[in-house]
């Protein structure tokens, strides 16, 4: 069966900016995520404490975090890739962080500078430390069906990934087709192996992107099998620096739609969504990468 409500974890601000060429202001990135705020969502992913000569475009993380509205019942998780990153986000006073391990060596190496297995001695001195503040922490695993440099991962790898976050505390581990390349049958080979390393369906989200034009197709697949937390961006913003020809996050009013179609609750308000996706597709001077936001402004 299907979940009766999902949650879908807002990922625009952080996913969606971090890979945009030209740079954002700090006054825009502030706006739009003041306008998710209002939205519904539970959790707006709104910047990363990574090294700002890896990710220049998030490099005034500090400063986003201090300008944002924090809406009561809203959490604003930012990304910690080690201690320093963890650091900055408790002085900026962020209570929600979340660590990024990669189902792929490869992937490991070019976007954390790092193996797999360092990386995930790294994140449990993270997670435990942040525990120890009473600090919330999520794990993402990258490169979960697919990876831009090794090409197919085994779900067998994926799933040691996740379950091994899942061990060390993360409250929930989001699996990530980061470049999108993954089908129906493939994100449920890698979750059946993930659910069979040990972690439980309520503990775990699927984060897609739509290069292939699977995503939705993949989160159906997802919700199936017990997954009822779903990221994604406005708009469909985002793509992967390194992965030519991979596109964004499967946009979160796409999935909107869909979850609308089977009567599954999301508690989002679809005007504000809009606006929120109208108002940051206008800031980035294209047009809005969402074909169900598409439809229904033209109407
Ligand atoms: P490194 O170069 O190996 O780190 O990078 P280091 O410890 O040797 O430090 C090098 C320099 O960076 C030092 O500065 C540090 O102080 C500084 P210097 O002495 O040269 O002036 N530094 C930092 N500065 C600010 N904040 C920090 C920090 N850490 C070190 N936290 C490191 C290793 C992990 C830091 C780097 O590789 C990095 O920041 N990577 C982040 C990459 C990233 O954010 N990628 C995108 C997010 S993951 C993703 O998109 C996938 C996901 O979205 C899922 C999906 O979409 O599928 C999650
Ligand atoms: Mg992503």
């Amino acid at each position: 069966g299907l979940p009766s409500s999902v949650t879908i974890y807002e990922v625009g601000p952080r996913d969606g900016l971090q890979n945009e060429k030209k740079v954002i202001p700090a006054d825009v990135k502030v706006a739009f995520i003041d306008l998710l705020s209002g939205a519904g969502f539970k959790a707006i992913e709104a910047t990363s404490f990574v090294s700002p000569k890896w990710v220049p475009q998030l490099g005034d993380a500090a400063e986003v975090v201090a300008r944002m509205r924090k809406a009561p019942g809203v959490e604003y998780p930012v990304l910690t890739p080690n201690m320093k990153g963890l650091a900055g986000a408790l002085a900026a006073g962020c209570r929600e962080v979340a660590v990024f391990a990669a189902a792929s060596e490869a992937f490991s190496r070019k976007n954390i500078n790092c193996s797999v297995r360092d990386s995930l001695k790294r994140f449990e001195e993270v997670v435990v430390a942040a525990r120890k503040e009473g600090v919330k922490v999520r794990g993402y695993v990258s490169c979960a069906v697919g990876c831009p440099i090794q090409g197919a991962v085994e779900p067998a790898a994926a799933a040691d990934v996740g379950a091994a976050l899942h061990h060390m505390g993360c409250y929930e581990v989001s699996m990530a087709d980061t470049i999108g390349v993954g089908t129906p049958a493939s994100m449920e080979r890698m979750l059946g192996a993930t659910l069979a390393a040990g972690v439980p369906a309520a503990r775990l989200a699927v984060h897609c992107h739509d290069t292939y034009g699977m995503a939705v197709a993949n989160i159906i697949a997802a919700m199936r099998m017990g997954v009822a937390v779903v990221d994604a961006s406005v708009a469909g913003l985002g793509g992967c620096p390194y992965a030519r020809g991979a596109t964004g996050n499967v946009a979160t009013e796409d999935v909107m739609y869909m979850l609308d179609g089977y009567g599954i609750s999301h508690g989002l308000d679809w005007g504000r969504v809009l606006d929120a996706s109208e108002y940051i597709s206008a800031a980035l001077g294209r047009p809005n990468g969402s074909r169900a936001a598409k439809a229904l402004l033209a109407r």
